[in-house]
């Protein structure tokens, strides 16, 4: 009896293990985001970025939240790439998503400034920091402010179509507007 209990410590040990170190490296996206607006969708955006959130460093956090963000318009922007040449999508869907890609795509392009910037950012001292800093939020700003304006433009066509792809657009819009507020979080 004992020495089943035994062996079965020796099997389970591993995994609770596991499980807990697992855990461990979470908990450091976990606590950066409660001073975020949104903190469950701080975490959820954070998480495949956990590892750089265990040593609390801010120029980490920083790129990985700006990272983060960048992947979240990219596939946002590759979902509606996708949509202009889905056969099943009506000719409205297809306007309607491709009237927003110009806009998606400047954000991509302002969120991949604002990755570079902020190395800048992470070199700098002082003025120059702060000068930068600056800088990054106004990039970051600028990507928010296209999504934003990609977002008008679905509501305004889902009034008309009211479609999945549509919707599911502007789902990943927003996310994606939400994924800049969390960056601008991590800027300092
Ligand atoms: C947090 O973000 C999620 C995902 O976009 C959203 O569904 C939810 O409403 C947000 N919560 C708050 C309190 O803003
Ligand atoms: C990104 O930076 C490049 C090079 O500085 C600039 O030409 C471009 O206009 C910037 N893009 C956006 C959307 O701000």
């Amino acid at each position: 009896m004992a020495k089943a209990a035994f062996h079965i410590m020796l099997i389970l040990f591993p995994i609770v293990y596991a499980a807990a170190a697992e855990e461990s490296t979470d908990d450091g996206v976990v606590t950066a985001c409660e001073k975020t607006s949104n903190a469950s969708f701080c975490a959820e955006l954070l998480l495949p970025y956990a590892s750089q959130f265990m040593d609390n460093d801010g120029n980490k956090m920083g790129y990985a939240a700006i990272s983060a963000t960048l992947a979240q318009v990219q596939s946002t922007r590759a979902y509606m790439v996708r949509q202009t040449t889905e056969p099943t999508a009506t000719e409205k869907e297809r306007s309607a998503v491709t009237s927003c890609l110009g806009d998606i795509g400047n954000s991509d392009d302002s969120l991949r400034n604002a990755s570079q910037e902020f190395d800048l950012f992470r070199a700098a001292k002082g003025e120059q920091r702060s000068s930068h800093r600056e800088s990054v939020i106004k990039m970051i700003d600028s990507a928010r402010n296209d999504l934003t304006a990609c977002s008008d433009l679905l509501k305004k066509h889902n009034d008309v179509v009211g479609a999945g792809i549509i919707s599911e657009s502007a789902r990943m819009t927003e996310r994606s507007i939400q994924a800049c507020s969390v960056a601008e979080a991590f800027i300092h």
